[in-house]
């Protein structure tokens, strides 16, 4: 009796470890309800990744059964028989044996490895076509900065990319180590102070995508989000035309005047760049300290892309961007009141 409980308990654990495997793949399978669903891939790059996924999920499932059935089989086979003499026998050394378990996983690794590294080599090109969009991100504890060098657009936690156009992205950190992470569009990289790294992909399907870092970077790593954007051409050539133009002067009078003059007195200058009205002006390079916001009534979200842009939002995070966004750099500026509405609607204005 005492044996049947211990080849039961050795069974269980085996189907116990296959349990926990099918539960992790399962936890992968997410639809497009996710919103950083690793398995709707819309470009070359992630399909290609999505593909060896698969592959290697389904060869590794398949080599888990049949791993799990023959523990199981050895458990009942090869176990001591109640009245049998002796100690159970024992074997030290069967070099075909020790064989088998070097090269087979040596093989599985080299099935893995091939494969991942021609989808590299094909989609990460060494040189780029000519027309190639190159685009910037700078990571920045906890929001993203991106820039188009060739373009002279700069902007921050929302980004564009035309379709059916090579995209070269280069990604530096302006503090600690980040990861570029948008799993529909351009899978991940890891973002790291004094090293550029980069990918290339064509993105295929327009739409609205998240982003996120995914490397732990403090505090807020979970607040730092971003959106990107895959438009078509006309679309994109519109966001680049309108992301040129400098906002309309603010009117003589009125709450937007108000607050156009708040911006400018208060230490919101210091740090954020809006064109025409105040400027860091280090063009392309990483020295910036909070987002650009020159079109900033024209993004959808703020703050690392947590929060809609909405008036109450952009007020809440005005008056305590601690408390938004733990650790966040940017100071509460004891605003309330008209003050506060007048700078809202200000920032609201510049679209
Ligand atoms: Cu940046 Cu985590």
């Amino acid at each position: 009796m005492r044996a049947l409980g211990h080849k039961l308990r050795l069974a269980c654990s085996v189907l116990g470890a296959f349990w926990m495997a099918a539960a992790t793949a399962y936890a992968g399978d997410a639809t497009s309800a996710y919103p950083l669903d690793t398995l709707s891939p819309t470009s070359e790059l992630t399909r290609e990744m999505t593909r060896i996924f698969w592959n290697v999920t389904v060869w590794d499932s398949i080599i888990l059964v049949v791993v799990a059935i023959v523990m199981v089989l050895a458990v009942f086979v090869y176990s001591s028989r109640p009245g049998q003499p002796g100690v159970p026998s024992t074997k030290h050394h069967d070099t075909y044996l020790e064989l088998a378990w070097t090269v087979i996983p040596a093989l599985i690794l080299v099935a893995i490895t091939v494969p991942t590294v021609r989808a590299i080599v094909r989609t990460q090109p060494s040189s780029w076509p000519a027309d190639t969009l190159q685009v910037r991100v700078i990571a920045h504890q906890w929001w993203w900065e991106f820039q188009y060098p060739t373009l002279g657009v700069e902007t921050g936690d929302e980004f564009h990319i035309p379709i059916n156009r090579q995209i070269h992205f280069e990604m530096v950190s302006d503090d600690v180590i980040h990861s570029f992470f948008m799993p529909a569009v351009g899978g991940k990289r890891d973002v790291v102070p004094g090293q550029e790294n980069q990918i290339t992909l064509v993105a295929e399907v327009p739409g609205q995508y998240y982003g996120q870092c995914t490397e732990f970077c403090g505090d807020s790593h979970a607040n730092m989000r971003f959106r990107v954007f895959v438009d078509t051409q006309a679309d994109f050539d519109q966001w680049v035309k309108h992301q040129l133009e400098t906002p309309a002067k603010p009117p003589e009078t009125g709450p937007v005047a108000a607050g156009a003059k708040i911006f400018a007195n208060a230490p919101c200058a210091i740090c954020h760049t809006i064109k025409g009205i105040s400027g860091f002006s280090k063009e392309y390079t990483y020295g910036f300290k909070g987002p650009d916001l020159t079109h900033f009534g024209s993004r959808g979200t703020l703050a690392g892309s947590i929060l809609d842009n909405t008036p109450e939002n952009v007020a809440l995070w005005i008056q305590n961007p601690d408390k938004m966004k733990p650790g966040a750099n940017m100071p509460a500026l004891g605003l309330s009141g008209d003050q506060l509405n007048d700078l809202v609607a200000y920032l609201e204005s510049l679209k």
